[in-house]
This record gives structure tokens, C-alpha cells and sequence, in this order.
């Protein structure tokens, strides 16, 4: 009989598919020692292969690749925590990051070993009963890259194949690891260095070949994605995302009938956006691999593409046969984006029964605010309905698939009231589809954004080129307005129906942000929140069954493993990411740190959190000396080029520094921080690129009147307090 380390992946794969697809005796005799010689290896903690992955039902305790399984379906049939039991689900863990930014990953657990990702695309091999550190992996990152990446230095989690351990790092490596000690196997460059990209996506390994993509449409780069050989880093393939300069030849017969949406402009000097930086699936049965493809760069159309189109593939899902990177389909969901509406969200394969015939489809919540579902083998589009209430398109029309835009979604230089806003309706945050419910659990945001072209844009070699005028964009400084607009923003849980295409329940949240989500078959669905609760709700009615306070705001998804018959619930816990360092925390949270750990539950655990310490930090503020134009030009500037990281309006989100509580001290070496690189090695680079000694006193004066902004508003509230 054939030994297992002889049958690779692939022709275990092919037997699984023969398999599925046949069922005779004749056949499974045929098949008889491969399939039994491909079950051999499936416990063995070397070989985490395809055939494992596929058939990774068979071993429901362990978490082998992002999504669980390649079909990214986030669910567990472990049954051993349920709804009756719940309420002894206690803290058995905890291990402490030694990173104190955002942590988006999922932690991936085969035969007792958790392997997971902190911030900066570090990497931590834990014993996964009791959180032994076993070994931990720096791909050292240098602090300055951190400027190239529009939402924070989160790392969304490894892969693993074959002994190997795969992480992407934020500088574009692409690195493998033995999964016993973590010594480098080898490590490639995946990007052009000169050229802003990050990775902070997970890779997922496909018959061998470690597919990864990248970020970098806020700041001007050409998305792909590649397949690099798993055993030796050789790049195998490439699919360019969007069409690079129509003069030269293109490199596939796809991009040249993608070329032909974008008409007008040169979009391709700065990449023009369409990166592939977070969701995959893969379907052995018809050996496709979807890639969700993201936003264009600039953001809006007319600045990429004048005169109109599709611009294809932004915005897209598009299959690819993983063998080859060959174009098998594509399916736009925001045609000629202009609002950041990446279709990079979590797409889940799952076999639904729609109007009496079984289909294979793939779903997708996308940033738009619509809930697609698709055919799988062909692209074709079966429905889409809102899941929250969007502006940019009426609805999606049933025969051709196709949103109809409103006309003045495609904004210029007034003002658009989009909703969604480019944080999405929904974004990274994992979903999970519950095949006993048969819905769709959706982290959702509802919120809207002002969109409208910056005058006089030109690209900025450094930082972020979305092309928007920022300052206007800024939420309005008046405190009341503010809250307002704070209070319109909601965040939910919703739970789909794909097929009825409406919700069968919704959560609501008291922040915008919250985590991703795992359900089981116990009927039971957790999530984390930005009010930093773990909470567990029952699968087919909400309702709120056990909660655990996680002293910090949760983005991450769950999961759910079993070691020797004891099962577990794992999640990160840790603020950070796009929205907590973009749209500034309140007035009291500002000041607060970041706690980074994960946090790992079985039923009766008896750990506790220690009690947060308490910062105190002062606000006080030099003087404000600056003439009112000064402190115009300085809003004007921070919006352009410091923003992204240190908040809107001045405001933190509690992850980087808030600017208004920077003390007099600090401010005297203002210039040496923001013209010299003095805190570069904290991540916190030189902007003397694009920005001269008068421009970073504009910003200081702005953030000084933001701080004296600040002081009153909190005399305010402690007056009234009193009153
Ligand atoms: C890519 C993210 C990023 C961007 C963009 C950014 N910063 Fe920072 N900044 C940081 C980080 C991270 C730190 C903390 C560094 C440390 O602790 O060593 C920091 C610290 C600072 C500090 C010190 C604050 C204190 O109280 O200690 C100042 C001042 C500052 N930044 C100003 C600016 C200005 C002005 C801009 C825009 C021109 C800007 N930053 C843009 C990430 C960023």
C-alpha cells in the first residue's frame, strides 16, 4: 500500500473530488488504499495538507485554515459548549501581547498548537490548553513601514501546510516557518519595495501553492495576487487586478478586456488601486479560488478613469483556477467604485436550496451594504438585497445583476451623503454561516460619509492619496453635532437569511465597530464588541446567553477547538484598525491604552483578568499664539497627512498617541518628532517629505486649539456635573 508522505496533496484532493462526485462501490474500492493511506496522515501534527483541510470536518477540534475550512463557512460543529451549559464558560487563559496595537487575527489550532498573529505580523506558537508560550517569530518590520499602511499594523493570521508555518509580513514578505520551533524555512519579497504596499492579509495554501495578496489602494499601488510554492518560496503565478499602462503588452487576455472599462486618465502611474488584501475561498470540487478584490486609487472614478467604466476588476469577485492564476469569472459589485466599497469581505461558499433546486453559491457582504449571492461555478448572480440602508444605488437589478448607481454617487466637488461610508457596511470582520439556521451571522456597520473630491489633488509620496477632501470630511468640531453624529452611527449583529435575502434577527451594538463572529452547532453564535464584551447568543433568536468583560474593545473573530475532549473558545482582544484610529474615541476614552491578549474560555475556567491600571494623562496644552488662518491651513494639513493614524479632528481612537494630551515638553520637540523622525523607531516617521517647518507649525497650532478645545469642553461637562 502506498505510504502517506508518497500520496501529496493534490492527489489526495483529486480523491476526495472523485469522491464527491462519484459514489459507486466499484469506484471507492478503486480508491480504497488512497483514501485510506490519505486518512492516515490526518492526526499526525506534520501534515496539515489540503486533503485535511477539505476534510476538515472529519476533525472538528482542530482550526486548520482561516476560515475553518476552505469553504470559510466559520463554523464549528463542536457541541460540547451549548446553550445549556453556557453559563459555566469561564476564562481558562490569557497570554499577554507584548504589542499594544491592533489585533485583528485568527488563531489557527491543530493537535494542541495555537499558532496566531499579534501586531506588526509578529507570530506565537502556543500550547493551546494552558497558553505555554512555545516559540514566538519577529519578521522585525521596520517601525517606518507603518506609514505605508492605511489602517493600523493588525496581522489577520497565519496559514499552515506540510510542517510549515505562513505569515505575510506588513513590508510584503512573504515568510515560512517550521512549525516546530520556528526557524525561517525561507522568506520572499512579494512586492516592489519602492512602492507602498503592506500585507496584513492571512495567505491561504491551495494544492501547495501559498496564495497571498496585498494592501495599499489608500496610498497608490496596483493590486495582485500570487502563488508562491509552499515547500520552496518559488512565485508560481500572478494575477494583475487591474490593467497596467494599455501601451504595453498585457499580461493576460482578462486585463486586456479589463482595460476596456477604464477609459481615459493614467491610473496605472500610481497602480490604480484593486488590491487583493483579505478574504479567499477555495472549492476543491470545482478547483476554483475566489479572490474578493478591493477599492480603486484615488478613490473616486473620475480621478482614475474620467471618462467612466466599470474599471474592472475593482470592487469584484473574481475566480481564478489556483493552479495557474488563470480568469475563470468575475462578478463587480460597486461598478466604477468611488466609495472605497471593497468587495475584500469575507465570502462564504455554502450549498443552498433557492426555489426548490440546490445551488452552490457564494455570499458576500461587501462594504456597499448589499448581501450577495451568487452561483459559485459560473459567476451568475442569483440575488442581492441591503442589509443596511445604503444612498449610493437604488437597488441591484435582478436580470443583469447589476447595481443601478444613482447619477450623483459620483461625486465631485460638493458634497455626497454616502451611506455606507468607507468604513462599510460591513469590512474584515469575519461572518459565519450556521448550516442548522441557515443564516448569515453579519458584524454590520451603518454609518455615513461626506464624500467629495479634494481641489487640486495630486498623489503625496507619502501617506495616504485618496483624493478626498479630508478636512471637510472631518466630523464637525462642535461638541453637539459631534454626538450626534457619534449616536447616528450604529453598529449590529445580524443575522441573514441568504435565501429569503432579510434579516431574522439583529443585535443591536452600542459602538459601530465590533468583532468578527463564530457559530456552533449547538446553537450558539459569539462575538466580540467594541465596548469590549465577548458574548454569546443563541443561533436562531439573539438572544444574549452569556457575556465576559474583556477590560478592551474586541475586533477579532472567535474560535472554537477541542483538546483531549475539552473544548475551547479563543478570541484577540485588542482595539485598534481602521475605524478606532480614524473616528476618534470620546473625550474619556482618549487617554485610555490599549490592552492586547488573547483570551481563551472552556466551561468551568476559573482565571480573572487583573484590574486595568489607571492613566491619568494631564491636558496641557501650550499656549495658543497662531493666527486663525494658520490654524485653517493646520486642519487642512493634519487631514491630509495625519488623520489616518492619530484621529479625526484631533480625536484618538485610544490606539496612537492623542495629540491634545501631548504635553508641553513634547511639543517643544514638535519638529524633531514630525520634521526629523525623533520617535521613527515607535512607528512615528519623518514627514519632511512632503511637509516644510511652516506646514508642521500649522498642525501644531491646529492640535493646540484642538486641545484648548478639549480643556473647555471638559470644564464644561465637570460644571454641569456639578449643577
Ligand atoms: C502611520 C501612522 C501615523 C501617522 C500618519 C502620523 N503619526 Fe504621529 N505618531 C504615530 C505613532 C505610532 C506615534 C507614537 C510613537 C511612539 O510612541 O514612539 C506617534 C506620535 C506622534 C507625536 C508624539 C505625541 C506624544 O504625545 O508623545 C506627535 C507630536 C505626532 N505623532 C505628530 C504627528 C503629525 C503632526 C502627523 C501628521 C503630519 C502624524 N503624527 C502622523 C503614528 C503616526
Amino acid at each position: 500500500m502506498l505510504s502517506a508522505e508518497k500520496i501529496d496533496a493534490k492527489t489526495c484532493l483529486s480523491v476526495v473530488r472523485i469522491k464527491g462526485m462519484m459514489t459507486s462501490i466499484l469506484v471507492s474500492l478503486l480508491l480504497f488504499p488512497l483514501v485510506s493511506a490519505c486518512t492516515e496522515s490526518e492526526h499526525s501534527s506534520e501534515g496539515v495538507n489540503g486533503h485535511r483541510i477539505v476534510l476538515a470536518d472529519r476533525e472538528p477540534g482542530n482550526w486548520l485554515s482561516h476560515g475553518r475550512t476552505y469553504d470559510e463557512q466559520r463554523y464549528s460543529p463542536l457541541s460540547e459548549i451549548n446553550e445549556d451549559n453556557i453559563n459555566r464558560l469561564g476564562l481558562t487563559w490569557k497570554y499577554d501581547f507584548d504589542t499594544h496595537r491592533g489585533l485583528e487575527a485568527t488563531p489557527l489550532v491543530v493537535d494542541g498548537m495555537m499558532y496566531v498573529t499579534g501586531s506588526w505580523s509578529r507570530v506565537y506558537a502556543l500550547d493551546a490548553t494552558n497558553g505555554r508560550l512555545i516559540w514566538q517569530y519577529d519578521p522585525e518590520v521596520p517601525p517606518e513601514w507603518a506609514v505605508n499602511a492605511c489602517c493600523d499594523v493588525v496581522n489577520r493570521g497565519v496559514a499552515l501546510w506540510n510542517g510549515a508555518v505562513y505569515v505575510g509580513a506588513l513590508d510584503g514578505r512573504l515568510i515560512a516557518l517550521n512549525a516546530k520551533d520556528g526557524g525561517v524555512l525561507w522568506s520572499v519579497q512579494t512586492t516592489p519595495t519602492d512602492r507602498p504596499y503592506t500585507i496584513t492579509g492571512a495567505p491561504r495554501v491551495v494544492t501547495g501553492k501559498v496564495i497571498i495578496g496585498n494592501g495599499g489602494a489608500e496610498m497608490g499601488v496596483r493590486g495582485f495576487v500570487s502563488a508562491y510554492d509552499a515547500g520552496d518560496g518559488d512565485l508560481l503565478w500572478r494575477f494583475y487586478t487591474v490593467p497596467g499602462n494599455p501601451e504595453e503588452p498585457f499580461e493576460s487576455p482578462a486585463l486586456e478586456m479589463a482595460a476596456e472599462t477604464w477609459i481615459g486618465g493614467k491610473w496605472w502611474e500610481h497602480g490604480g488601486g484593486g488590491t487583493v488584501w483579505d478574504s479567499m475561498a477555495y472549492d476543491a470540487d470545482l478547483d476554483l479560488l475566489y479572490i474578493g478584490v478591493g477599492n480603486g486609487s484615488p478613490w473616486s472614478r473620475q480621478l482614475r478613469s474620467p471618462g467612466g467604466g466599470d474599471n474592472l476588476f475593482l470592487s469584484s469577485i473574481v475566480a481564478l483556477r489556483p493552479d495557474t492564476g488563470e480568469y475563470v469569472w468575475h462578478y463587480q459589485t460597486s461598478p466604477g467604485d468611488s466609495w472605497d466599497y471593497t468587495a475584500t469581505q469575507h465570502m462564504i461558499l455554502a450549498d443552498l436550496s433557492i426555489d426548490g433546486a440546490v445551488r452552490q453559491v457564494i455570499m458576500q457582504a461587501p462594504k456597499n451594504g448589499f448581501f450577495y449571492v451568487l452561483d459559485r461555478k459560473t459567476g451568475e448572480f442569483i440575488s442581492a438585497e441591503p442589509f443596511v440602508p445604503v444612498t449610493w444605488a437604488t437597488h441591484v437589478d435582478p436580470d443583469s445583476g447589476r447595481a443601478a448607481v444613482r447619477p450623483e454617487a459620483y461625486y465631485g466637488y460638493t458634497i455626497f451623503d454616502g451611506r455606507p461610508s468607507p468604513f462599510g457596511a460591513h469590512t474584515w470582520h469575519p461572518m459565519s454561516y450556521n448550516p442548522n439556521t441557515g443564516l448569515v451571522y453579519i458584524p454590520a456597520i451603518d454609518s455615513n460619509f461626506p464624500y467629495k473630491l479634494e481641489e487640486a489633488f495630486e498623489f503625496l509620496e507619502l501617506g495616504v492619496n485618496v483624493g478626498i477632501d479630508g478636512a471637510a470630511a472631518a466630523w464637525p468640531v462642535d461638541p453637539d453635532i459631534r454626538k450626534a453624529i457619534r449616536q447616528s452611527m450604529k453598529g449590529s449583529l445580524i443575522a441573514w437569511d441568504p435565501v429569503a435575502q432579510k434579516p431574522a434577527w439583529t443585535v443591536e451594538h452600542k459602538t459601530s465597530w465590533n468583532g468578527g463572529v463564530v457559530s456552533t452547532a449547538k446553537n450558539l453564535v459569539f462575538q466580540g464588541n467594541g465596548e469590549g464584551n465577548l458574548v454569546a447568543y443563541s443561533a436562531d433568536s439573539g438572544r444574549e446567553l452569556w457575556s465576559f468583560n474583556a477590560q478592551t474593545g474586541i475586533a477579532a473573530a472567535p474560535i472554537t477547538y477541542r483538546v483531549d475532549g475539552e473544548q475551547y473558545v479563543a478570541v484577540l482582544a485588542g482595539w485598534g484598525g481602521t475605524m478606532p484610529l480614524v473616528q476618534g474615541g470620546a473625550l474619556t476614552h482618549a487617554a485610555n491604552k490599549n490592552v492586547s491578549r488573547i483570551l481563551v474560555f472552556k466551561l468551568d475556567g476559573e482565571e480573572s483578568l487583573p484590574a486595568l491600571p489607571v492613566v491619568e494623562k494631564p491636558l496641557d496644552p501650550p499656549e495658543n499664539t497662531a493666527s486663525e488662518e494658520v490654524i485653517e491651513r493646520g486642519m487642512v494639513l493634519y487631514h491630509r497627512t495625519c488623520f489616518a493614524c492619530h484621529g479625526d479632528t484631533a480625536v484618538s481612537g485610544g490606539v496612537i498617541p492623542d495629540l491634545r494630551f501631548t504635553s508641553r515638553a513634547t511639543h517643544k520637540l514638535w519638529d524633531k518628532v514630525v520634521l526629523e523622525g525623533l520617535l521613527k523607531s515607535g512607528g512615528m516617521v519623518s514627514f519632511s517629505r512632503i511637509l516644510d517647518k511652516a506646514d508642521s507649525y500649522a498642525i501644531q497650532a491646529y492640535v493646540i486649539k484642538r486641545a484648548h478645545d478639549a480643556k473647555s469642553e471638559l470644564s464644561k461637562a465637570q460644571n454641569n456635573g456639578r449643577g
